[in-house]
């Protein structure tokens, strides 16, 4: 997968070189290209910003240099077409159904914004030609976009063929679909068996795989009923087995 990020800020990505995604990228699966975006300026100052039309504190990122920086970028192979992804507290969320989609896709273009966000002409101007989608990394607003691409590649890059590889797999984790769609995945426990009084709790030491499997799910419903009341909201009743309808009304929430 290629990556591409506009930013005026690209030092901010260093942590893409360490670990899982920077093994990735020294893989050659994940092909990731910074860009710094004031190279697209015009003026001296190399500004990218200005007030914005209607009055109101901030600033608004300028569209003449994200246009000139988009199209370098969609030059670089003009018989593709990115994904662009605009990272905004007023986006849709991120949701690890959209990381999925994600990283199906060959290009994916990140355009991190500073100040007040970017003249949304930039999102027209490129949404009647490709996909762009602005998306939140969730309900709180951060300093810039920098840091919900990170979030973003994050996750999209753990997904890509080969990255985890075969002793870890995405299968089990919480939200993945199928059986933990919408599921919390519960607590986890290593060597030694007791630790300062604390047990692990003794069915996973039982070596009934069932029985395990059992628990974990138990577990999975009792987290996100204490933590995600909306997620246990939202659960297909037909993925629900009689243990689990049963568990449910036991916590209060008859399915
Ligand atoms: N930029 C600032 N806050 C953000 C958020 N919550 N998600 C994505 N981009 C952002």
């Amino acid at each position: 997968m290629r990556v591409d990020v506009i930013s005026i800020f690209p030092e901010y990505f260093a942590p893409l070189d360490v670990s899982l995604i920077g093994k990735a990228r020294e893989r050659g699966i994940l092909d990731v290209h910074l860009h710094q975006l004031r190279d697209w300026a015009r003026d001296v100052h190399r500004t990218v910003d200005d007030t914005p039309y209607g009055g109101g504190p901030g600033m608004v990122m300028k569209p003449e240099p994200w246009g000139e920086a988009i199209d370098a970028v969609l030059a670089a192979d003009p018989a593709a077409q990115p994904r662009i992804i605009v990272p905004t507290p007023s986006g849709v969320p991120f949701t690890q159904k959209l990381a999925m989609e994600y990283a199906a896709e060959p290009w994916l273009l990140f355009t991190p914004a500073r100040y007040e966000g970017i003249d949304s002409r930039v999102m027209a101007e490129y949404g009647a030609r490709m996909r762009v989608d602005e998306v939140s990394v969730g309900d709180y607003v951060l300093a810039g976009g920098e840091v919900a691409v990170l979030v973003m590649v994050e996750a999209v890059g753990r997904l890509l063929p080969g990255v985890l590889g075969n002793a870890h797999s995405a299968v089990d984790d919480s939200f993945a679909p199928g059986a933990m769609e919408n599921l919390l995945e519960g607590p986890v426990y290593t060597k030694p068996p007791e630790w300062r009084g604390h047990e692990v709790p003794e069915i996973l030491l039982s070596g009934h795989h069932g029985k395990i499997a059992r628990w974990r799910r138990d577990e999975a419903l009792r987290r996100t009923a204490r933590n995600r009341l909306e997620l246990l909201a939202a659960l297909d009743p037909e993925t629900l087995d009689k243990h689990d309808r049963k568990l449910l009304s036991e916590l209060g929430f008859p399915a």
